[in-house]
């Protein structure tokens, strides 16, 4: 596939493409209250950290790597924001409303067409995301991860099942071993990375899971349960992500 990769800056007129990738995330992903902070504005705030990849031919939506920059005064080998994905766009956003210079980026959202995934496309945009990110000036690339082969494993501690290795001694989540591969060191987990609330009649909206008892529910692609209160009408979803840090 011969592929144009650029960032929104540079070709504004492929922004539309952006929004041209159905399926790429469950639902229920769709719906992080503080997720519409960046993506209502990123295209205007942020677009020389915005990547797309392109088909040349078609110029058809591959794969995109979208990223903000934020300020940070500790060590990011060492401490990175707890809020994980969610405390990035905060930050992000609030530091560019106040005029405080930023010291890193992260990516928000790495995403591969369904039908083009597993052909190494995502080890392409993180390497994307890591030139542009040198080339915009920074020395780091932070990235709150969400190892999605978790939702597979729900049943051993968060901790453990992103410590797990393959032979080579590479992560055995896919994700995470893109992330070592490239050359990140995980910093530690983020505990409460991305927060969904929603209503009952919005997680069987989002689920299609009935949603009728009290408790933990599992959600297909969801890296923990779904914690649902049936008389108070409600259901959260807490995730988990693994902060690790790319020296440039
Ligand atoms: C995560 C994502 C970007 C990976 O894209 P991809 O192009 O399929 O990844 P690659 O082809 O580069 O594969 C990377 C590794 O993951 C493995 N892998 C990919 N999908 C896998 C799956 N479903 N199950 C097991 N392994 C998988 C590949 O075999 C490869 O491992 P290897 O190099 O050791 O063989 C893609 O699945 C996606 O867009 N998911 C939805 C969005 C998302 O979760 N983004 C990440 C958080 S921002």
């Amino acid at each position: 596939m011969d592929l144009l990769v650029t960032t929104i800056a540079e070709r504004p007129d492929l922004a539309p493409l952006l929004d041209a990738f159905p399926g790429a995330w469950p639902e229920f992903m769709y719906h992080d209250p503080v997720s519409a902070l960046y993506y209502d504005c990123c295209l205007v705030q942020f677009p020389e950290y915005c990547l797309i990849a392109v088909d040349r031919d078609g110029e058809r939506p591959v794969a995109k790597a979208l990223s903000a920059p934020f300020a940070w005064a500790a060590d990011p080998a060492s401490d990175l924001p707890p809020g994980g994905y969610d405390e990035v766009i905060l930050r992000a956003s609030a530091d560019r409303l106040a005029g405080r210079t930023p010291t890193l980026v992260s990516p928000i959202e790495i995403a591969v067409q369904p039908q083009l995934r597993r052909l190494g496309l995502a080890a392409l945009m993180l390497d994307a995301l890591r030139r542009n990110t040198a080339h915009l000036g920074y020395t780091s690339l932070v990235a709150p991860v969400r190892p999605y082969l978790r939702h597979e494993h729900l049943d051993v501690p968060f901790a453990d099942y992103v410590a797990w290795t393959v032979a080579g001694g590479v992560p055995y989540d896919p994700w995470l071993r893109v992330h070592a591969r490239a050359g990140a060191h995980v910093v530690g987990v983020a505990a409460c990375s991305m927060t969904i609330p929603g209503t009952l009649a919005q997680w069987r909206a989002w689920t299609d899971l009935p949603f009728d008892e009290s408790g933990p529910v599992p959600v297909p692609h969801a890296l923990a349960p779904v914690h649902c209160d049936v008389a108070a009408d409600q259901a959260v979803y807490v995730e988990p992500n693994v902060w690790v840090h790319h020296q440039l």
